[in-house]
C-alpha cells in the first residue's frame, strides 16, 4: 500500500513519505522507551527525604471519596463500582506459591494493576478482574494484549479500568497518542468501562500524599505509584479488602536481609524487589515511587478501614 502510493508521485513526495515515515518511528520508539519503565510521573512530586516522626491527622478515605472524579472515556457511564468485600491482588512475586487464586475469585471484586496478567498465573491470583487500575506508562502493553486485559467481563457484568496519569496526557484536552489509544481501546472494548482520573482528582490524591506523610509538594522530588492510587480507590470502592502479596513497610529494611523476590510475578527475570524499593526510597533525584513511605500510610489507614493483608500476613 504504501509503495504504490510512493510510485504515484514525484521524488519530492517520496522523500516526503520517508521523511514522514523515520519521524513516525522516532516518535514511536521515544513513546515506547519512555513508556516502558516505571510507571512515574513528573507531575507528581509530593516530597522529598522520608517521613517525619510526628503526628499526622489522617483523612477520612470515605468522604474524602467522590465519584466525580472518574470520567468515562466513550459512553454515559459513571464509576458506581461499590463493593462489600474486595481482594487487592498487588503485583509482587510474594504472591506466587501461595495457591490464593480461589480465595480471590471468591471476593465480590477483584482489583489488579497494570499489566499483571492472569493467565497461567491462575492458581495464586486468580482469574477474575473487577477493575484494573492503569498507569499512562502501562497503557501500552494493556492495548498490546487485548484478550488478558480488555475482551473479558467479570461474571458477565461490567468491569471497569481506571487509567490513571498527568493530565496532559490522558486528561479531555490531551489530544496525544495515548489520549487516542485509551479512546480506541474504550470504543473497541466497550463492554469494559473506561475512566480517566480528572485533572482536579488527580491533584487531591497528590494532596493527600502530602497530608498523609506530613511533606511539602513544593520540595519534592518523588511520584506516587499505581499502588497509592489502587489503594485510595479500593478504599472509596470497597467496605472490606484483602490485600494479597503486599509486604509490610519494615519488610526490605530488616536483618538478616530478606531472600530475593522478582518485583513482579509476571517477570521471574525482572529486578528484585526490595532492590527496587530501598533504591527508590532513598533516591534523590529523577523519577523515584516511596514504595516504603506509601506501605507506612497503608499501614496506618489499614487501623482505620476494614483492610488485611495476607501473602504475607501482617
Ligand atoms: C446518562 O445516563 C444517565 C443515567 O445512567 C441518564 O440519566 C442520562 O440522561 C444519560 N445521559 C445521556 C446524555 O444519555
Ligand atoms: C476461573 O476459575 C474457575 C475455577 O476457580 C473456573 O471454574 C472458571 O472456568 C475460570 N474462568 C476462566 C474465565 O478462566
Ligand atoms: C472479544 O472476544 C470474543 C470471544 O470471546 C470475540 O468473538 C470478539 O471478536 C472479541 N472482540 C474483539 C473486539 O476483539
Ligand atoms: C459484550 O458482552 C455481550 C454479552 O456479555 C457480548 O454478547 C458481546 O459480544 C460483547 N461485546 C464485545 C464488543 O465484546
Ligand atoms: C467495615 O466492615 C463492616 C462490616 O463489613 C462495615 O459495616 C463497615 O462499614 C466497614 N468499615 C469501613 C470503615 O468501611
Amino acid at each position: 500500500m504504501g509503495l504504490s502510493l510512493v510510485d504515484k508521485q514525484g521524488p519530492q513526495s517520496q522523500k516526503m513519505v520517508i521523511f514522514g515515515a523515520i519521524f513516525l518511528l522516532m516518535t514511536l520508539l521515544i513513546l515506547y522507551s519512555s513508556n516502558s519503565g516505571n510507571d512515574i510521573s513528573p507531575f507528581y512530586r509530593p516530597f522529598r527525604g522520608s517521613v517525619p516522626h510526628r503526628a499526622i491527622k489522617v483523612t477520612d478515605l470515605k468522604k474524602w471519596a467522590g465519584k466525580e472524579g472518574y470520567v468515562a472515556v466513550y459512553g454515559n457511564k459513571s464509576m458506581t463500582l461499590h463493593c462489600h468485600h474486595c481482594a487487592l491482588v498487588t503485583s509482587s512475586s510474594h504472591v506466587l506459591g501461595g495457591g490464593a487464586g480461589p480465595d480471590i475469585d471468591a471476593a465480590q471484586c477483584v482489583i489488579r494493576m497494570n499489566d499483571a496478567p492472569t493467565t497461567g498465573f491462575e492458581r495464586d491470583v486468580g482469574n477474575r478482574t473487577t477493575l484494573r487500575v492503569v498507569a499512562h506508562s502501562s497503557v501500552f502493553r494493556v492495548a498490546r494484549r487485548p484478550g488478558e486485559f480488555l475482551n473479558r467481563t467479570d461474571r458477565g457484568s461490567h468491569s471497569a479500568v481506571i487509567f490513571w496519569g498527568p493530565p496532559s496526557k490522558i486528561g479531555r484536552d490531551a489530544r496525544g497518542t495515548l489520549y487516542r489509544l485509551i479512546q480506541r481501546v474504550s470504543m473497541t472494548y466497550s463492554n469494559l468501562s473506561s475512566f480517566t482520573i480528572t485533572p482536579n482528582k488527580m491533584h487531591k490524591f497528590d494532596t493527600l500524599f502530602q497530608k498523609e506523610t506530613g511533606r511539602d509538594r513544593a520540595k519534592s522530588q518523588s511520584w506516587l505509584s499505581t499502588g497509592w492510587f489502587t489503594m485510595v480507590i479500593a478504599i472509596e470502592m470497597c467496605d472490606n479488602i484483602k490485600v494479597y502479596g503486599m509486604v509490610p513497610p519494615s519488610h526490605c529494611v530488616k536483618r538478616p536481609q530478606p531472600k530475593k523476590m522478582p518485583y513482579h510475578y509476571y517477570k521471574p527475570r525482572g529486578p528484585d524487589e526490595c532492590t527496587t524499593y530501598l533504591q527508590n526510597e532513598r533516591g534523590r533525584k529523577g523519577p523515584h515511587h516511596r514504595f516504603i513511605t506509601e506501605k507506612q500510610v497503608f499501614a496506618r489507614w489499614a487501623r482505620h478501614y476494614n483492610i488485611t493483608f495476607t501473602h504475607p500476613r501482617w
